[in-house]
């Protein structure tokens, strides 16, 4: 069988991470931490694991002209990604995130987005060009809203099916939502789209079926170490995570997007798609740092959680 196809539209990131006891508070200035350099990049995070696991992935985004960014390029190429729709901007940087991760493995992002923000609706139009049924696109909010509706909306006039992390948390209108077979947001993301804090599995549940009645075809919101919950029509199935040891939380979420969007092209049912894609984002809290975390099928198929 084919591998499955995955077009990712989305940012491209380094990031400087510094590795400490706890993240101060502002004004603070803690010191004692370790520094390490990681590719990065909520678009870029989940073509890398979609790659690892076996899918055939282009990737549409924009770096500068720069030396993160004709690295990131070919990193891409080793991992066998589809470079070609990567462009090069020569007026911005390429984007850079500063991260903060504590002894349990929680973080603070923030992120200059450089390049990332000059991808414009028309740059997307080359590769969605070549979109069928059968795809899968995958987008997060990295990049410009009006670049992730562009591409949202051609991808299921393709008939292609529409994966969007609402991640950094943005409101969304019913103009981007009716093209999204899939919403996949965090609790904090969750919350911010409706208004209802998400605790539990109960308050994601009234969140879920909130985003589906303002248009997304299907809604998981992702728990953490309490799992997910996946929500379709008047059915929500509570998917449990794999007890691990937290090392970096980081790029959790994109490697649970990633694994989502493997699992759901290669013909698996949202659910079970759901269930792997919660192995996939464990295993890649285990180790420091965000594609350096993500694992290969491999890892996956050997993972054996307490
Ligand atoms: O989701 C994790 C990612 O968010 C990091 O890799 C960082 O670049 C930020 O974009």
């Amino acid at each position: 069988m084919a591998p499955p196809r995955i077009f990712v539209v989305g940012s491209v990131n380094t990031d400087m991470v510094v590795v400490g006891q706890r993240i101060p508070a502002p004004g603070e200035t803690v010191t004692g931490g370790r520094f390490v350099l990681a590719a990065g990049g909520k678009g870029a995070n989940q073509a890398v694991a979609a790659a690892r696991l076996g899918a055939r992935v282009t990737l549409v985004a924009k770096v500068g002209n720069d030396l993160f960014g004709r690295e990131s390029i070919d990193r891409f190429a080793q991992e066998g990604i589809r470079t070609e729709h990567v462009l090069r901007d020569s007026a911005q940087a390429t984007g850079v995130a500063l991260i903060l991760v504590d002894a349990a493995g929680e973080n603070a992002i923030s992120v200059a987005p450089g390049a990332n923000f000059a991808l414009a609706p028309e740059d997307v139009e080359p590769a969605l060009a070549e979109l069928g049924p059968g795809d899968v696109v995958l987008l997060q909010l990295e990049i410009p809203l009006p670049t992730v509706a562009h591409a949202a909306r051609l991808a299921s006039a393709a008939g292609a099916r529409v994966i969007l992390d609402p991640a950094p948390a943005a409101p969304l209108d019913d103009a981007i939502l009716r093209h999204v077979d899939c919403l996949t947001p965090n609790e904090t993301e969750a919350s911010r789209l409706t208004g209802i804090e998400v605790r539990d599995v109960a308050s994601a549940r009234a969140a879920a079926e909130r985003l589906l009645a303002d248009g997304a075809k299907s809604v998981i919101v992702t728990l953490g170490g309490a799992g997910s919950l996946v929500c379709q029509g008047d059915r929500c199935d509570h998917v449990p995570c794999p007890r691990v040891d937290a090392i970096d939380t980081t790029a959790a979420g994109d490697a649970f997007n990633g694994g989502l969007a493997f699992a759901w092209s290669s013909g698996k049912s949202l659910a079970d798609a759901a269930a792997f894609a919660t192995r996939v984002g464990a295993l890649a809290v285990t180790k420091l740092g965000a594609q350096p975390s993500l694992p290969t099928a491999e890892d996956v198929s050997r993972f054996a959680p307490a």
